[in-house]
């Protein structure tokens, strides 16, 4: 009989894609024992108020038990974080910096680190200069599950030369946009887009564009930019007054925006050009903002609630390399961080 490896895990954030992950993780468990010899041991999840854990993994029944009572809004009991085995895997699919000691304690142990969480990599260099050199993963930072980050790191180890980034990273932006193309106002776009469920709770965290500038600046950092955000150029569809605004009030106001908004479609989308939020990396520099693109592109071809990569390299040139699809999703989401999981796990390397 296969010899089964026990991967012990703990999970920071127990949200909508650490929940997930959590269900993906029990409904994969033969699969992985079959393919990969493995089984991935929940010794720990924490929310942003405690912790729940046990030593030698939570069994299946305990873990849907968790996510049950989490799905009913309640939180686990203040607890310190216990100390973790050596070779424990830290999944961190919160939205804060402050897992980042969590995450630094556990690489200088020799554990792994598995992030859907952007901030760590697109806050202090010295952090993403810490994680990017130890063993972890971040794959659904950007794009979701889709294979941007294994591509980005497969040009750079094969010694292509990755001459510019583009991409439409935000699903969000991308819908708004292709409403404003479609000469629908920017207020209705927005008010359509929160109440579809394609916006956080807040729009304006989308409109702002930090979102898609942090995970261009991911990009931008792997490729060895020495940016931080404040160098990323990035365009808010909003004015920064309104951030004194409630959301409901926002979400009214938007309205004051139209003309503004239409004018500066109109002007980008002129000859039959497509609306698209980019973000562009090249030549040293990083920027996220409204566009207009020639349909016959890549970024032009895409369904508009996708997202997609384009890299242009030594090897790529006259055809970029592209990678598209749906890029957010807490499903999804959960099963690129499960990958990532599978991909550190095992003994020691
Ligand atoms: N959803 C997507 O499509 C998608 C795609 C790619 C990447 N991501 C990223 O994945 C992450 C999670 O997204 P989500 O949709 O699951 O968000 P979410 O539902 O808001 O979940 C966040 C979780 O983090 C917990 N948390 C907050 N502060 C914490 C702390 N200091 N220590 C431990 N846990 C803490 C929250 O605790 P409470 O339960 O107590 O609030 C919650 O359980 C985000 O960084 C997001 O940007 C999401």
């Amino acid at each position: 009989m296969k010899q089964i490896f026990d991967q012990p895990v703990f999970l920071l954030g127990f949200g909508g894609v650490g929940r997930a992950l959590a269900r993906q993780i029990v409904a994969s468990r033969d699969k992985l024992a079959r393919r990969r010899g493995l089984r991935l041991m929940v010794i720990g999840v924490a929310d942003s108020r405690g912790i729940a854990h046990t030593t030698h993994g939570f069994d299946d029944d305990a873990l849907m038990r968790l996510v049950a009572l989490k799905e009913a809004g309640a939180h686990f009991e203040p607890a310190s974080l216990p100390a973790l085995p050596a070779n424990c895997i830290v999944v961190d699919t919160t939205a804060t910096d402050a897992t980042v000691p969590i995450l630094l304690n556990s690489l200088r142990a020799g554990g792994g680190v598995v992030l859907a969480n952007k901030l760590p990599l697109a806050g202090d260099l010295d952090w993403f200069d810490a994680i990017s050199a130890a063993r972890a993963r971040w794959e659904t930072t950007v794009g979701a599950a889709m294979p941007v980050i294994q591509t980005l790191n497969y040009l750079l180890d094969s010694g292509d030369e990755v001459q510019r980034i583009e991409g439409s990273l935000s699903g969000t932006l991308g819908f708004i946009a292709a409403q404003l193309e479609a000469g629908i106002s920017f207020g209705d776009a927005v008010r359509e887009a929160k109440q579809r469920g394609y916006t956080e709770p807040d729009p304006r965290q989308d409109l702002g564009g930090k979102d898609a500038a942090r995970k261009a600046l991911i990009l931008a950092r792997m490729l060895g930019y020495r940016l931080n955000l404040s160098d990323v150029q990035i365009e808010s569809l909003y004015p920064a007054e309104m951030d004194a605004l409630t959301v409901d009030e926002f979400l009214r106001e938007a309205d004051s925006l139209n003309a503004r908004m239409a004018q500066r479609a109109a002007g980008l989308t002129r000859g039959g050009r497509k609306l698209r939020y980019a973000a562009v990396i090249e030549r040293g520099a990083c920027r996220v903002e409204l566009t207009g693109v020639d349909p016959a592109s890549k970024l032009g071809g895409i369904r508009t609630s996708d997202s997609i990569v384009v890299f242009t390299t030594r090897h790529y040139q006259d055809n970029p390399l592209a990678i598209s699809g749906r890029g957010a999703g807490q499903e999804v989401t959960a099963s690129g961080v499960l990958g990532d999981v599978v991909s550190l796990a095992g003994p020691m390397r």
